[in-house]
C-alpha cells in the first residue's frame, strides 16, 4: 500500500516573541485535522512545535502535493492564525504570504517536507524539526547518516547499503538541481554542500543495487528559497523525514548525526551563526538571544498509515552531552558580539542597517 507522509510546517505566532507556540494554537489545528480524518480525508496526523513553528504531520494516500492535504494544512494555519490574533500572539500569521488558497503551498510561505512510499513489513520513520535556522542546516547531519561510515556503520557491513546513495542537491540561488552519488562522487557533494546557504540537500534516494527500490528515503523542506530564485530571502525554520532500517541506516545512526551541535545559521534576528542544539520536545523553546537554534525528532512506526508514536528520539539522556557542548559553545560564540563570525556576513543577514549607514558617511569617507 503507498503511503504519503506530509510534514508542513508554518509560524503563525509566537507566545512571547518567537519563543514558542500557543497550546490553543495547536488545538485549532487539531481540530481540522480530527475533522479530516473523521471524512477520510487523511488516515492519520499528529501536531507538534517546535519553537514558534506550528507542526502537521499528516499520512493519507494522495500522493506528494495534493491539494487536499495542503489545503488542510492551510486552513489548520488560518484557524491557528485567527486564534493567534485573538490572543495578540506576535506575528500572528506571519507565514502566510498569500490571501488565498490556490492548490499547492508551493510559494505561500508554510515549509514542506513529504514522502511516498509502499508501507515495508515494518516502516520506522523519523522526522525531525529544526528552529531559528535554514534548510541547509540538514546539509551536515543528512550528509552523515547517508555517506559517512563513521557515522553510518552500515555503510560498510549492510550488503544492502555498501553500495551508497544518491544524493539530489539544489542550487537555490541560481534555482538548479544535481544528483550526485556516494562514494563516487562524495568529494563533489561536500564541494557543494559546505556552502550551505546556496546548495542543499532536498532528497536522498537509495542506489539501484539498494533492495529499498526507487522511492526517496529522505526529503527536506526547502520552500522559501526555492520559490524565489537569484535572491536571498532568509532563514525557513526546516523540517525533514527520513526512513529507517533494513537496508537503510537504523534508527540510532539516524540520530548519531545529531550528537554534535554543529554551527547553523540562523539565531537571533535570523543573522547569527551558533550551535544546534538537540532538544525534546518539551524542550523546543529557544529563549537565550532567541534561541539557541534547536532541533528535535520525532519517531513513528507506521500501520497501515497511522502513526504509531511519537517517541520523543532527541529527548534521550545520550544528548545531554550534545546539549552541554552547544551550550557551551553558545557562551563561547556569544562573546563575539556584533563581529563576524558570529554575526553573519552581510549579504545572509536578515536584518540590516548597513545600506543606510554607508550612505550616511559617504560624504566623510575620504582616500586613503
Ligand atoms: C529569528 C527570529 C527572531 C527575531 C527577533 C527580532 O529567526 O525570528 O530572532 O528576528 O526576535 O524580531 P522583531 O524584528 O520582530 O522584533
Ligand atoms: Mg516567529
Ligand atoms: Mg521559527
Amino acid at each position: 500500500m503507498k503511503i504519503t507522509v506530509s510534514l508542513i510546517k508554518a509560524d503563525v505566532g509566537g507566545l512571547a516573541g518567537h519563543s514558542r507556540v500557543h497550546p490553543q494554537l495547536k488545538d485549532e489545528a487539531k481540530l481540522v485535522l480530527e475533522h479530516a480524518k473523521n471524512q477520510s480525508k487523511i488516515i492519520d496526523y499528529h501536531v507538534t512545535s517546535c519553537g514558534d513553528d506550528l507542526e502537521l504531520i499528516m499520512t493519507h494516500k494522495k500522493g506528494v502535493d495534493s491539494e487536499i492535504v495542503h489545503g488542510l494544512a492551510w486552513e489548520a494555519f488560518l484557524k491557528a492564525t485567527e486564534m493567534a490574533k485573538k490572543l495578540k500572539l506576535y506575528g500572528a500569521g506571519q507565514d502566510l504570504l498569500k490571501d488565498s488558497f490556490s492548490g499547492n503551498l508551493k510559494g505561500m510561505g508554510p515549509g514542506v517536507a513529504e514522502l511516498e512510499f509502499e508501507e515495508r513489513k515494518s516502516e520506522p520513520l523519523a522526522a525531525f524539526m529544526m528552529d531559528k535556522t535554514e534548510p541547509g542546516a540538514f546539509n551536515l547531519p543528512i550528509f552523515k547518516i547517508f555517506a559517512d561510515p563513521f557515522n553510518t556503520p552500515g555503510l560498510v557491513i549492510d550488503p544492502n547499503m555498501h553500495d551508497g546513495f544518491v544524493f539530489e542537491i539544489w542550487d537555490v540561488i541560481n534555482h538548479k538541481k544535481v544528483f550526485l552519488k556516494t562514494p563516487e562522487e562524495t568529494y563533489d557533494i561536500l564541494a557543494l554542500i559546505g556552502s550551505k546557504t546556496r546548495y542543499v540537500i532536498k532528497r536522498v534516494f537509495p542506489s539501484t543495487k539498494n533492495e529499498m527500490g526507487k522511492e526517496a528515503v529522505a526529503v527536506v523542506s526547502t520552500d522559501i528559497l526555492h520559490e524565489i530564485a537569484g535572491k536571498y530571502v532568509g532563514k525557513d525554520d526546516p523540517v525533514a523525514m527520513v526512513r529507517a532500517q533494513a537496508g537503510l541506516p537504523a534508527m540510532g545512526e539516524i540520530l548519531e548525526a545529531f550528537s554534535f551541535p554543529h554551527l547553523v545559521s540562523g539565531w537571533m534576528r535570523g543573522s547569527h551563526n551558533g550551535p544546534m542544539m538537540p532538544v525534546s520536545v518539551t524542550d523546543a523553546t529557544p529563549s537565550r538571544f532567541d534561541g539557541p537554534p534547536r532541533v528535535i525528532g520525532l519517531g513513528f512506526q507506521l500501520a497501515e498509515g497511522k502513526l504509531v508514536g511519537p517517541a520523543d528520539l532527541l529527548g534521550d539522556k545520550a544528548f545531554d552531552g550534545a546539549r552541554q557542548l552547544a551550550l557551551q559553545v553558545a557562551d563561547y560564540i556569544r562573546r563575539n558580539g556584533p563581529f563576524e563570525p558570529h554575526r553573519l556576513p552581510e549579504p545572509e543577514m536578515e536584518y540590516t542597517t548597513l545600506p543606510s549607514i554607508q550612505k550616511k558617511l559617504q560624504s566623510r569617507m575620504v582616500d586613503l
